[in-house]
């Protein structure tokens, strides 16, 4: 049985109408990657699992059941840990404030979750006691993943994480990606880098304009034609074509990264 299942999502925000049905299944153990040109409705989809969103119609399916209707704080109590794709970690805190605020729903000890988070992220480990805004676009993003773990989640949603972030500190977030879902989380990912995100995918998706367009394993669609005239451009660059959101800006400094602030 899948963790979570998107069936048939239909809806969006007010009146208008982003989603006209999507459907997806992240299994247990899976790195699922969803991508999609620029406002296809991949962020959307994810805010739908979490109440965010007015549905007309569709389910979403938590371990089997059906938690569509759930508030969101509900959704998080049940295990599902979302990481935004901006303004995901407060800058003027501590990193460990950071944990400590990702934590903030449980009632026990949750000091022996901290360490395991420090033994996933050794950089943060050495850091935690600087406001996590001074940290690298890399680190950052290891503090939101952090900040979200922290509730031992039952799956862990990640919007876009290695948006602004140079070649060399992508590749570091795709190996924590992978490190975290080895750990046994399971991982349902939004990505604008197609070739790195399809590599490590167990299964893909490909969404546009509110539907689902294209769905196989990551390899199946590193090899797909459509994606490959879509995502990768001529020669393979892991940059989307239809795209072009990265790639450009962030250089690989400290502080420079695009995200969290
Ligand atoms: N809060 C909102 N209120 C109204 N419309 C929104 C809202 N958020 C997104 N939209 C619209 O919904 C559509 C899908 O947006 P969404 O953010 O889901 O796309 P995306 O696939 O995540 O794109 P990107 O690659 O740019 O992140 C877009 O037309 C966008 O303008
Ligand atoms: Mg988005």
């Amino acid at each position: 049985m899948a963790v979570l299942e998107l069936d048939n999502i239909t809806g969006g925000y007010g009146e208008t109408e982003i989603l006209h049905g999507v459907s997806l299944k992240v299994e247990a153990a899976a790195v699922t990657v969803i991508i999609g040109p620029n406002g296809a409705g991949k962020s959307t989809a994810m805010k739908a699992v979490f109440g965010l969103l007015r549905l007309s119609a569709g389910r979403v399916l938590l371990d089997g059941e059906d938690i569509t209707s759930m508030a969101t704080e509900q959704v998080v109590r049940h295990g599902v840990c979302y990481v935004p794709q901006t303004a995901n970690i407060f800058p003027s805190l501590t990193v460990e404030e950071n944990l400590e605020m990702g934590a903030y729903v449980r009632k026990d000890d949750y000091r022996p979750r901290m360490a395991e988070i420090y033994d996933l992220f050794p950089p943060l480990a050495e850091k935690r006691r600087q406001a996590a805004g001074t940290l690298s676009g890399g680190q950052r993003q290891m503090v939101a993943m952090g900040k979200a773990l922290m509730l031992k989640p039952k799956i862990l949603l990640v919007d876009e994480p290695t948006a602004g972030l140079s070649p060399k500190f992508r590749g570091e977030i795709f190996r924590v990606i992978q490190d975290i879902n080895s750990a046994g989380v399971p991982i349902l990912m939004v990505e604008q880098n197609a070739k790195q995100a399809l590599s490590i995918a167990d299964r893909a998706y490909v969404l546009v304009d509110g539907r689902n367009r294209l769905e196989d394993t990551g390899p199946g669609l590193l090899a797909n034609r459509e994606v490959a005239e879509m995502f990768l451009g001529a020669g393979g660059a892991s940059v989307g074509a239809a795209s072009g959101v990265n790639g450009s800006g962030a250089g690989s400094g400290a502080g420079s990264g695009a995200n969290g602030a």
